[in-house]
């Protein structure tokens, strides 16, 4: 059967995905209204989900005969707009050429596509195998101004899951300005949710809260120029009688990394709106006639098993859907990098030395972190002199690859691209390539201003400074790092009315920059980063596959970061790395396996100075070096499975099954010892029902559905330590 059905008698849209339905119609007044957003049904009459029931009389409709309830205010839109009668949250608000924000938009039509189509500049999912995805294309127009706008659903057909974007057109012939252009919109039937956010700082990102809908509008936001530590675009809502492994959930993540709004607006009537895009605050875009605008894209995931089940659909569409180069799906190289070890103090003889320690412990990736170009002795100077410092690399790059690769090991290197240092040389050639107002003063952070990244010599300057030193180190990792907020959004070549549009434009400039260099350089892992986890979201995960999950490598803190961003991020894109004790960032101590334990991502390294280890340290790292070899495909590609809520149980546990069911790896993880209570057993997931499993540690048989329906039973742990239970189907 086809995913996407339209019921022409009655105007219906019927589109499955998964086992998911999602419905909607075009009513008498030809407004596009949405139905239905769940567990899959059976094709029927849908038309009384369209309907609406009596509203307050002041609602403002155009036909006051057929009743005030027809407004759309009282409407559940797929596409709402400002102008006729919504006076809620809107997906679209523009000026006109008169000045006014009159818009009307009634449908006009529709397509279906095969497959997934990309998004011209922007991140887009994609299929991996034909007849994977089906996508319908909805046109509304306004016929008094001829704007039109074409709303877009790609549907899968393994996977709960609808990818949404909308195109908007100015077939008139005077421009408009876009005000607010958001990527989709569910408008649910009532209010009885409970609404997930996050919020984070640097070395304390993706922490959750939740709260029962209220009246008005809730949600995140950013307007620090990328998609921020302080909240990340994603937001879930939730049937209250739902939970991790059972009941509604509903997820929606933007694939973006500007600012952007993630909101939720219950109205008087208890009707509850989900909208996300770009931010409107700061925003506006000039369209001139025969322009278009695209929307980055949303993507939703619907799931009825729970908060989990949401999470895989997630972590299935990021992780092979989004995420893309040689790297997606395969085990990530161990790597060492330098950062805490070394801070700034590298320099050729120490990282051949550390090269050569790394190879005898199995690491096979060396990344030279900040400090190895320009004048870079601290975090003061030279950030966009992409050319090594001659003091501590005599040999340039190249000289260094030459020693770390006879070692054994590849080269991976640090950049920040994005930024300009107010003492480097590039300031002085180009003042002009800085984001800035022109003569307001330019605020600094991290010692540093922001390159603007809508300018094409910014990012060819960029792109060849990247590439050259890419082919001359024989570099096969590069470190994405960005390391403040914007502050003065201007860009010098832009006129007047649009500089509204330079937000926007720099994340365009990122992206094409981004795209260019995984194009050219296929084989090349990139980590981005930002502070840590300042940018971790899909949109990014287009160019490179996994992300620098934060600063804060304490395995403790590790545990909530990690945890919320589980909840849409793969496994695959976190990046975890095992530091020494005290922690640099809290002065915590825990042990080395706990350590490890929690390190154990789809992307696994060491950030540390083996030379200042003991011989005993050494050893550790050689086997877990050994060790996360042999699992780490089940890292990048198992299943994932929260087996405790860390707010609510004062421990974490988590397990990864094997695509084919055979082998599990359990985690649980203490934060308070807990002397009494009985032993702790958590319910497994995933595993085959039928089959028996060994773990091999303790030796002990399971069957899988005592596993499943009874639990594993956990060691009795310390404080701050973990155990790891190793299930091999027999
Ligand atoms: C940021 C990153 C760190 C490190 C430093 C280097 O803070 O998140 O991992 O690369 O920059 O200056």
């Amino acid at each position: 059967m086809k995913l996407i059905r339209f019921d022409e008698e009655r105007r219906i849209f019927h589109l499955t995905s998964g086992d998911s339905s999602y419905i909607m119609g075009v009513n008498a007044q030809n407004f596009l209204i949405h139905g239905y957003w769940g567990r899959k049904l059976p094709d029927s009459d849908f038309n009384y989900l369209m309907e609406t029931q009596g509203h307050s009389s002041f609602e403002a409709c155009e036909d006051n005969e057929v009743g005030y309830w027809h407004s759309p205010n009282c409407m559940r839109m797929e596409f709402p707009v400002t102008g006729r009668q919504d006076v809620k949250k809107t997906a679209l608000e523009l000026k006109n050429a008169d000045g006014t924000n009159m818009l009307d938009l009634r449908y006009q039509g529709y397509k279906i596509h095969e497959g997934k189509p990309g998004l011209p500049g922007l991140p887009a999912t994609y299929e991996t195998e034909k007849g994977q995805a089906e996508t319908l294309e909805v046109i509304l127009l306004d016929d008094h101004s001829n704007i039109e706008v074409s709303v877009f659903y790609s549907v899968w057909a393994h996977l709960n899951a609808i990818c949404r974007w909308a195109v908007v057109k100015n077939n008139g012939n005077t421009p408009v300005m876009l005000e607010r252009v958001m990527s989709g919109c569910v408008d649910f039937p009532d209010r009885d949710y409970i609404m997930t956010t996050n919020y984070g700082a640097w070395a304390n990102e993706r922490q959750i809260e939740k709260h029962r809908l209220f009246s008005g509008v809730q949600g995140l936001y950013s307007r620090k120029g990328t998609s921020s530590h302080m909240h990340n675009p994603f937001v879930i809502l939730q049937r209250p009688t739902s939970d991790e492994y059972q009941g509604d959930v509903y997820g929606a993540v933007l694939a973006y990394s500007g600012n952007y709004e993630a909101v939720v607006d219950v109205d008087s009537y208890g009707m509850s709106r989900m909208i996300l895009g770009i931010n409107p605050d700061g925003f506006t875009w000039k369209l001139e006639p025969g322009e278009t605008f695209t929307t980055p894209e949303l993507c939703l995931a619907y799931s009825y098993k729970g908060v989990n089940g949401m999470s895989n659909t997630f972590h299935k569409l990021f992780r092979d859907h989004m995420a893309r180069g040689k790297y997606k799906n395969t085990r990530r190289p161990v790597l060492l990098n330098t950062w805490e070890g070394c801070y700034f103090g590298i320099n050729e003889e120490l990282i051949e030395n550390i090269a050569k320690e790394a190879a005898k412990l199995g690491v096979e990736l060396l990344v030279v972190d900040d400090g190895w170009f320009g004048e870079r002795n601290n975090d003061m100077t030279s950030l966009g002199d992409w050319y090594p410092n001659k003091a501590k690399l005599p040999n340039g790059v190249e000289g260094m690859a030459k020693k770390v690769n006879a070692a054994g090991v590849d080269l991976g290197i640090w950049f920040e691209p994005e930024m300009i240092s107010k003492e480097s040389q590039l300031y002085k050639k180009h003042p002009e390539w800085t984001l800035c107002v022109k003569g307001r003063l330019i605020s600094q952070g991290r010692n540093q201003y922001v390159l603007d990244m809508s300018r094409q010599d910014v990012q060819d300057y960029l792109y060849d400074c990247i590439a050259d030193t890419i082919k001359k180190g024989n570099i096969t990792y590069v470190k994405w790092d960005y390391n403040r907020n914007h502050a003065e959004i201007g860009s010098e070549l832009l006129p007047a009315d649009r500089q509204g549009e330079v937000g926007h434009r720099y994340v365009l400039g990122l992206y094409a920059l981004m795209e260019r260099l995984v194009t050219n350089f296929p084989d090349v892992l990139f980590e981005s980063c930002s502070g840590g986890g300042g940018r971790f979201d899909a949109g990014l995960l287009y160019y490179m596959p996994q992300a620098w999950t934060s600063d804060d490598t304490d395995a403790i803190m590790r545990l909530s970061i990690q945890y919320g961003t589980s909840l849409v991020y793969p496994l695959s894109s976190m990046s975890a790395h095992i530091s020494v004790c005290p922690n640099h960032q809290t002065w915590r101590s825990v042990s080395y396996k706990t350590r490890q334990d929690v390190a154990y991502t789809g992307s696994f390294g060491f950030e540390l100075d083996p030379l200042k280890l003991s011989e005993e340290e050494r050893a550790q790292m050689a086997a877990t070096a050994e060790d996360y070899k042999s699992y780490g495909d089940l890292f990048v590609n198992g299943d994932y499975y929260r087996l405790a809520n860390i707010y609510d149980d004062k421990c974490s546990a988590w397990m990864f099954v094997s695509p084919e069911k055979d082998f599990a790896l359990v985690t649980h993880a203490s934060i308070d010892v807990n002397i009494e209570g009985p032993q702790k057993k958590f319910k497994l997931y995933g595993l085959d029902e039928n089959a028996t499993y060994v773990d091999e540690g303790r030796g002990r048989i399971y069957s899988g559905a005592a596993l499943m329906y009874d639990g594993l039973p956990m060691d009795g742990l310390g404080d701050r330590a973990t155990a790891t239970y190793k299930l091999k189907k027999m």
